[in-house]
């Protein structure tokens, strides 16, 4: 990589018209992460020195979540959205005294490749200016590249185009690299004399070359420079991100038998030799250790699950789940904000929340941690060993000692010491004859109803 200083300009303050929303464009997800956290990741490849957002519609909460992804990014705002190389030039104050290449992006073009970034920032090394460009299957509206062999001589934007340029396929992806000097100093020459009355950015080409600067494009893939310009765009890009992510966890040694049918994170992390049956889907945060096996139907968020931990069918992890070696955890079983240590089950149809279960204990099935009173939430805490009966309901706070059981079907308000036994209710009443009795004159009381009906 270049020893030259790279800043990231990451252009975010379009309306996003098309996508129909409330939200601003870069703050719809994409695999549970905002696009403009892919593409400020994205940009991260270079190590840059410094980042600036340029924000505008609805630029606070695009500054809450650029400063979420890096604390350091500064985010600047454009008011007024009259172009792309207006945009840019909000920039400038933001980088003053900056004196290495910059490189712009734009927040919905999320999926730009490490390789490809590295090679516009060498090629950076022989040109003033490097575009991005790709083959277009379907130019559309995108900036045409009017190339000379290696020399870019100008973009023109489609609007602006003549039936012979609208013919060229090679397009316009929107990044461009420069130095800060040339960028700004050619930026300040863009006027908004164009079909679009914009101040376009790609415009620096044709001013460049009128200088007498070298200028050139790098090619990718068309997949990389996908933009998001409605929610037609985002699906594709989110079923993209799957099958790009699925492959990476095949390669690395994840065992999948149907891998279309699970949903990944951005940053999901899974050993290898894991096990992640059909239709299971991973929420933000989530990372499951080698070996592990999550069956079929389970949504996973916010945990970590050690090696040879097995989860579900159909259970559901949730945030501040921690599960250790071995731990069992079973269909409809939903665990949230939980300590579950080596070796412990909890198999069957069972809440546990605000908890801490110790080494091998065993949670019955129908189990409920009654931890929250409508205003506080409490915490459950069972030791080791401890033997917790079918349909007990643990209410918070409270402590099982290790060792201890408590009967089915009780329910637990006080602490139980180690090795106890609590049974908390009611006695069983066995009338002999009873039942029968009491059927007999049913079945009685029905036939006479319905005689009486004829
Ligand atoms: C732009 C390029 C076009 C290229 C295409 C690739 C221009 C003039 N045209 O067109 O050559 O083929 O991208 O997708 O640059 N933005 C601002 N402020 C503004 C205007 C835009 O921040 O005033 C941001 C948008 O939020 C977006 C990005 O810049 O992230 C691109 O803007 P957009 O309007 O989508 O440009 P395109 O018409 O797609
Ligand atoms: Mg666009």
């Amino acid at each position: 990589m270049s020893s030259v200083p790279t800043a990231l300009v990451i252009l975010a303050a379009g309306q996003g018209t098309r996508m129909k929303s409330d939200l601003p464009k870069v703050l719809h997800e994409i695999a549970g992460a905002p696009m403009l956290h892919h593409a400020m990741q994205a940009g991260a490849a270079l190590a840059p020195e410094r980042t600036v957002i340029v924000a505008g519609h609805g630029a606070d909460a695009v500054r809450a979540a650029a400063q979420i992804y890096d604390p350091d990014a500064q985010v600047v705002l454009q008011e007024e959205q009259l172009g792309t190389a207006h945009a840019a030039r909000r920039a400038e104050a933001a980088l003053d005294g900056f004196d290495g290449n910059v490189i712009v992006l734009f927040g919905d073009t999320p999926f730009i490749g490490p390789e490809t970034l590295e090679k516009i920032v060498a090629a950076r090394a022989n040109h003033a200016v490097v575009v991005l460009g790709f083959e277009a299957a379907d130019p559309a509206r995108y900036g045409r590249l009017v190339m000379d062999g290696d020399t870019l001589e100008r973009i023109v934007e489609f609007k602006d185009a003549t039936e012979a340029e609208r013919a060229i396929t090679r397009c316009n992806s929107g990044v461009l690299c420069a130095g800060a000097h040339d960028l700004f100093n050619l930026i300040a020459g863009v006027t908004n004399e164009n079909a679009a009355g914009e101040y376009y950015l790609p415009d620096v080409v044709g001013l460049a070359r009128a200088r007498g600067l070298s200028v050139t494009a790098v090619l990718c893939d068309e997949a990389e420079t996908l933009g998001v310009n409605s929610r037609i765009d985002l699906a594709a890009a989110e079923a993209g991100f799957q099958a790009r992510r699925r492959l990476e966890m095949l390669e690395l040694g994840v065992t999948m038998q149907a891998p279309d049918t699970v949903q990944f994170s951005f940053d999901t992390w899974i050993g290898r030799d894991a096990v992640i049956e059909p239709n299971v889907v991973f929420g933000p945060e989530v990372t499951v250790e080698t070996g592990a096996r999550i069956r079929a139907f389970s949504h996973l968020e916010g945990c970590h699950v050690s090696r040879g931990a097995i989860v579900g069918p159909y259970a559901r992890l949730r945030p501040g789940t921690e599960l250790a070696e071995d731990v069992r955890i079973g269909n409809f079983v939903e665990i949230k904000n939980a300590e579950i240590a080596e070796g412990a089950k909890v198999n069957h149809l069972t809440y546990i929340g605000d908890a801490s279960i110790g080494e091998k204990s065993n949670i019955g099935a129908g189990t409920v941690t009654c931890n929250y009173d409508g205003v506080f939430k409490h915490r459950t805490v069972i030791g080791n060993r401890v033997f917790i009966g079918s349909d007990t309901m643990l209410v918070a706070p409270v402590t099982i000692g290790d060792e201890a059981m408590t009967a089915t079907g009780s329910v637990v308000t006080t602490d139980v010491p180690a090795g106890a036994l609590a049974v908390a209710r009611a006695k069983q009443v066995t009338k002999p004859g009873f039942g029968k009795r009491f059927m007999d004159r049913l079945k009685d009381l029905k036939q006479k109803k319905t005689e009486g009906q004829n």
